[in-house]
């Protein structure tokens, strides 16, 4: 199965002022068009080939790093833009909000160490809130990297590339995680996430 961009689930200006039409023609349009389009291009001939994308970021974890990263970086886009909407944040649905009390000590600790999470991710990489264990925790990983090759199930991610961010926000890694988690996040798509990943 070969990787095929999906079309935004919103119009490229509904995030605004939040996230700029001019970063997702970017993001969307050029990288990760660029992760499908050179991720085709390594997964010809190989085992992956008729694999899902899930599949193939399994199967070539420490083993084919190209492929990896541009599968991965596939995957990880595949869900940002599903984790985002117009008038994003507000309240945390009260299932998912009574685990992150539970397991994250509530829901302004959750955000800090969320955002801290992305701060501190040094360079290119993503901020996630998963499911490990049965219980929720938060992680970072660089690059392409994610939590599918942790033994975790993602339910939560943000992109901390440049890319993401430096068009609206220039260097301000922090003010973008904190729009992110205020005014972006899907709750309710994170909240089905949590269902099947708790299920
Ligand atoms: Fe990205």
């Amino acid at each position: 199965m070969s990787f095929s961009l999906p079309e935004l689930p919103y119009a490229y200006d509904a995030l605004q002022p939040y996230m700029s039409r001019e970063t997702l023609e970017f993001h969307h349009d050029k990288h990760h068009a660029a992760y499908v389009n050179t991720g085709n291009n390594l997964l010809k001939g190989t085992e992956f080939e008729d694999k899902s994308v899930e599949e193939v970021v399994k199967g070539t974890f420490g083993k084919n790093q190209p492929l990896f990263n541009n599968a991965g970086q596939h995957y990880n886009h595949i869900h940002f833009w599903q984790w985002m909407k117009p008038n994003g944040g507000g309240p945390i649905p009260g299932k998912l909000e009574q685990q992150i009390t539970s397991d994250l000590g509530g829901v302004d600790k959750f955000k800090e160490d969320f955002i801290q999470a992305g701060v501190g991710q040094f360079g290119s990489g993503w901020a996630w809130l998963v499911v490990k264990d049965g219980k929720l925790a938060i992680m970072k990983t660089p690059n392409g990297e994610n939590p599918l090759v942790h033994g975790a199930r993602l339910i939560l991610g943000v992109d901390v590339w440049e890319h993401s961010y430096y068009i609206d926000y220039r260097n301000r890694r922090p003010d973008y995680l904190k729009a992110f988690i205020e005014n972006l996040v899907n709750w309710e798509h994170v909240e089905e996430m949590y269902g099947s990943a708790s299920a």
